[in-house]
């Protein structure tokens, strides 16, 4: 039997047209194109329609587009009920988890395999998951949701409904730009866990709620909540050498640090450092900013290992004012777009996902005695 490949590292799992992770030369496209082009050309909403069209929409496509993204703003009562009775203390993602698994119940249409059906409840399922991050976080802070408004950007409604002001065109385009690199990126484990689960010929709402239970581990989507809690931990730039020299002498991970397939730097990671930069700056805290520079230069040349999409974003978020533990939600918004259009390209050409298993146990044991009689 062949050797298994753990972690399935350089397996090829399906075909997808959605994006291209280049690992060896940095390299991230979206249906061919760029990631530095769209970040210099395009808005969240057009990389969308691009991941779940095919295209990048014309005038007419991107204002029709928009309006159906904004129409469909709106989140069952049972589910808001929910949000408000929710734990305050509960992690964001575990709410958005089962919210997310409660809009499948409102949908009473069945048909799970109708394309049609599909597309527009993964645009709804996109247009909801920023609603329930920011109904909950509202709520657990005792505040009520301010009106939904359908005149502003997914970026924008976003920053307006967890702080029920209108953002500054730089804060909604920082979140923007944050939202088009975290779209897709090719077979990672949340979108992996996706097409598993509709492979089965399940729902799309299960799909996403696997989805999102599998961002939320620290080895993933998790690790931009750890940047900003090591962050302050060390406290000081003077204190990140021993600190880091501590943690690999322990065999420990650094967050933000590393990725499967990039063996070179990530190319999300420059733009979300560029804005870094320069938010910290315009903050005065540029010690954030600094102290990130030297784990990812001492990373570098004790392993090896580069700053991966984590690193920047949380630093970019913390900036942006947004509480720590809505990095991880803010992720799963952006990545929304991805991993549906994943569910969908996987329904058009389906194969169950069956891998073996290299068994280690035993091939035989001595019979069974009755219950009684077992050591
Ligand atoms: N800190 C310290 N050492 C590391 C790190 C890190 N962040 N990442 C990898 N290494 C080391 C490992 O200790 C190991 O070293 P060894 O060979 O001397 O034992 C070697 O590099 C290989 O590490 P693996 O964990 O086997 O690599 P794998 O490909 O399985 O993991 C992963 C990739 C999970 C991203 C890993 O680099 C990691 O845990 N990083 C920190 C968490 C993180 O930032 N996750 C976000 C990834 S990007 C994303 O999901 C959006």
């Amino acid at each position: 039997m062949a050797v298994a490949a753990k972690g399935l590292e350089g397996i090829i799992a399906n075909e997808s047209s959605l994006s291209l992770v280049d690992g060896a030369e940095g390299i991230l496209i979206y249906r061919g194109y760029h990631i530095d082009d769209l970040v210099a050309h395009t808005t969240f909403e057009e990389v969308m329609f691009l991941l779940h069209r095919g295209k990048l929409p014309n005038r007419a496509e991107f204002d029709a587009f928009k309006a159906d993204l904004a129409a469909k703003r709106e989140v069952p009562e049972q589910v808001i009920a929910f949000l408000k009775s929710a734990p305050k203390d509960a992690g964001p993602m575990d709410v958005l988890r089962t919210a997310v698994s409660m809009l499948g119940l409102f949908d009473t249409r069945g048909e799970n395999q109708n394309r049609d059906l599909n597309e527009e409840r993964a645009l709804s399922i996109c247009a909801r998951i920023p609603l329930i991050v920011a109904y909950f976080h509202r709520a657990r802070n005792g505040l009520d949701l301010p009106p939904v408004r359908t005149d502003l950007s997914e970026a924008a409604h976003f920053l307006y409904l967890i702080t029920g002001e209108k953002p500054t065109p730089e804060a909604t385009r920082t979140l923007d730009v944050a939202y088009i690199l975290h779209a897709d990126h090719g077979m990672n484990a949340s979108t992996f866990s996706a097409r598993v689960t509709i492979a089965t010929l399940s729902d799309i709402y299960s799909a996403i709620t696997s989805a999102i239970g599998t961002l939320k581990g620290p080895l993933h989507g998790g690790a931009n909540e750890g940047v900003i809690h090591m962050l302050e931990e060390i406290g000081d730039e003077d204190k990140v050498d021993a600190y880091v020299a501590g943690k690999l002498e322990r065999k420990e991970k650094i967050m933000g640090i590393g990725h499967r397939v990039y063996k070179v730097l990530d190319p999300r990671a420059p733009h979300l450092r560029k804005m870094a930069v320069e938010l910290t700056k315009q903050l005065g805290e540029p010690k954030w900013i600094k102290m990130s520079e030297r784990i990812a230069e001492i990373m570098f040349e004790k392993k090896g290992l580069n700053a991966n999409v984590d690193f920047y974003s949380a630093t970019v978020y913390y900036s942006l004012g947004i509480p720590t533990d809505l990095f991880t939600p803010i992720f799963a918004i952006s990545r929304a777009a991805g991993w549906t259009a994943q569910v969908l390209e996987q329904l058009d050409d389906n194969r169950l996902y069956r891998p073996l298993t290299d068994y280690t146990g035993p091939m035989e044991q001595p019979p069974i005695k009755p219950i009684d009689e077992r050591d």
